[in-house]
């Protein structure tokens, strides 16, 4: 199936069986915005779970806080939101579409390493096993030529964006003969800064004064509470502070169901270190977010790293964790190393000390941070698209499965009496209550075991519990995998041991503790 079909498929999916409907549907929706259903609801709950404890359980110097989406004004322009969170705008005049222009020179770039990416490929074709991959990238005129190319591109834009030089950013896009992907036309307008922060009045008087923001990032909560979590807490440097929670910005170019949206959520942490030793931390967390996205079994090749070419005004070295989600590789996490950017900001506005007191050597500093910031929507997304599946099965039907890690599952089990008669319903619903206390559960006694089956495929609940006339005589059910579809029989007495070695949140977290 094309890559833009997936993306589609998968949309139409969470509609159907509750995951993500568009928001305000009866009022034909509000562009960039979503609400999450019954299933998606379970499942982003299960995410920001398996990052919380991940965080505050598993490393005994990261706590986690819940600060208000309201701040004091200033703290944004402290932060540098209030003159710097833009993006810079380019609309096409025949489609009359408007584009990040940075990210139509990003696209760009892209299709170039597509184009190396062929390259390889010919060049597969043409030396069969003896091809060297490394001899070949080094030596092939085409991909030299091309990645000069990229060289020159990725320079200039660098320069422009770190310059804020909009006409030439404007001017490289008209060097590249970059077209609208919806007119065709090169018909560009200038290029704008557009600043991304939403903002409203705070009690009953509209004006200046009273002009408060809706936070785009949940970071500056943790860096204004930075004292008061260091020292209610007794925490000793290096340590962590994180957060998950709302963050809001005025997308303009917002598409691709809930890759970019206007409101969503984010996970992040702030990790305070000494100043010099910044480097080193940023590194550890690159190991330790990659480990983190790996153990969730999506496949190791859906990730990759990205260095940022332009650095954030607070940033000293910055890259993201892309995934390849339906439409292409893209951000999913970013991992910053913030300097003392924000605390001495804060310093400065609020006429306050933000320092560190080190009881060894009698110093007092402003620590330096390293952030790891992960958009919970776009986990959520990179979750359902890998999970995705649909297969041709042995006698010709087809089934679609999320093939959803255990734990993350919004059902972990489905109980499943096999008819509606004889004794089984009630004997169902005593396993039911067994299990309910530790583990979300469905039960279904409507249709075919078959269908009922399918059903569950198609929401990703990991096991089925079948209650038959056997269970009735030997105290034993059947439990189907949900990937393999393969039925073993146990006794109900194993059932609680059984999920815990398969779906409890040991077996997610246990590789990373
Ligand atoms: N505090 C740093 C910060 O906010 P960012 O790279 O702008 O950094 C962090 O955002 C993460 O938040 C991104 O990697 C992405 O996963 C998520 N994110 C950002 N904008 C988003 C949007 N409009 N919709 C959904 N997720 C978004």
């Amino acid at each position: 199936m094309e890559q833009k079909d997936i993306l589609k498929e998968i949309i139409s999916h969470c509609k159907e069986y509750g995951f993500v409907f568009p928001s305000s549907e009866i009022y034909d929706g509000l562009a960039a915005t979503y609400d999450y259903g019954q299933l998606g609801a379970e499942l982003k709950n299960n995410i920001k779970t398996y990052w919380w404890k991940s965080m505050t359980q598993l490393n005994s110097n990261i706590v986690g806080i819940d600060t208000a989406i309201f701040m004091h004004p200033t703290t944004w322009k402290a932060s540098g939101h209030v003159d710097a969170f833009n993006d810079p705008l380019i609309d096409n005049k025949d489609s009359k579409k408007r584009y990040r222009a940075d990210v139509l020179l990003e696209e760009y770039l892209e299709k170039q390493s597509h184009k190396i990416q062929k390259e390889v490929e010919k060049g597969i074709k043409r030396f069969g096993e003896s091809f060297d991959k490394e001899q070949f990238l080094a030596t092939n005129p085409n991909v030299i030529r091309i990645k000069e190319k990229q060289a020159q591109i990725e320079a200039r834009m660098k320069t422009a964006l770190n310059e804020n030089n909009l006409e030439d950013l404007r001017q490289l896009i008209i060097d590249l003969e970059i077209v609208c992907p919806i007119s065709g036309s090169k018909n560009w307008t200038e290029v704008r800064q557009f600043n991304l922060m939403f903002s409203t009045s705070l009690g009953s008087v509209a004006g200046e004064s009273s002009t408060i923001y809706l936070r785009p990032e949940t970071a500056q909560g943790i860096f204004v509470n930075f004292l008061n979590v260091q020292k209610s807490g007794r925490m000793k440097i290096p340590f962590g502070i994180a957060q998950i929670g709302k963050a809001f910005r005025n997308e303009i170019v917002a598409r691709q169901f809930i890759f970019r949206m206007r409101e969503f959520e984010q996970m992040e942490m702030q990790f305070f270190v000494k100043p010099g030793e910044e480097l080193t931390w940023y590194e550890h967390w690159k190991e330790v977010r990659k480990k983190w996205h790996l153990n969730l079994g999506l496949g190791e090749s859906n990730y990759r790293f990205h260095d940022h070419i332009k650095l954030a005004h607070y940033a000293n070295a910055a890259c993201d964790i892309e995934f390849n989600f339906p439409m292409g590789f893209k951000e999913l996490e970013g991992i910053h190393s913030r300097t003392d950017f924000d605390l001495k900001q804060h310093e400065l506005h609020a006429s306050k000390k933000l320092q560190y007191f080190d009881p060894i050597t009698n110093e007092s500093f402003v620590p330096y941070v390293i952030e790891t910031s992960v958009g919970l929507d776009r986990l959520f997304l990179s979750v359902l698209s890998a999970s995705y599946t649909e297969e041709i099965l042995e006698d010709g039907s087809e089934r679609i499965v999320l093939k959803i890690p255990a734990a993350l599952a919004p059902y972990k089990i489905a109980i499943l009496p096999l008819i509606k008669k004889d004794g089984l319903p009630d004997k169902a619903q005593e396993i039911m209550r067994m299990l309910q206390l530790d583990y979300t559960i469905q039960y279904d006694e409507k249709d075919s075991i078959g269908k009922r089956y399918r059903r569950q495929d198609a929401i990703g609940t990991p096991f089925a519990i079948t209650v038959d006339h056997e269970t009735l005589e030997s105290n034993t059910v059947t439990i189907r995998n949900r990937d393999t579809m393969i039925q073993d029989r146990i006794s109900i007495e194993s059932l609680p041991t059984f999920l815990n070695s398969h779906c409890s949140w040991s077996t997610l977290l246990g590789a990373l503790a």
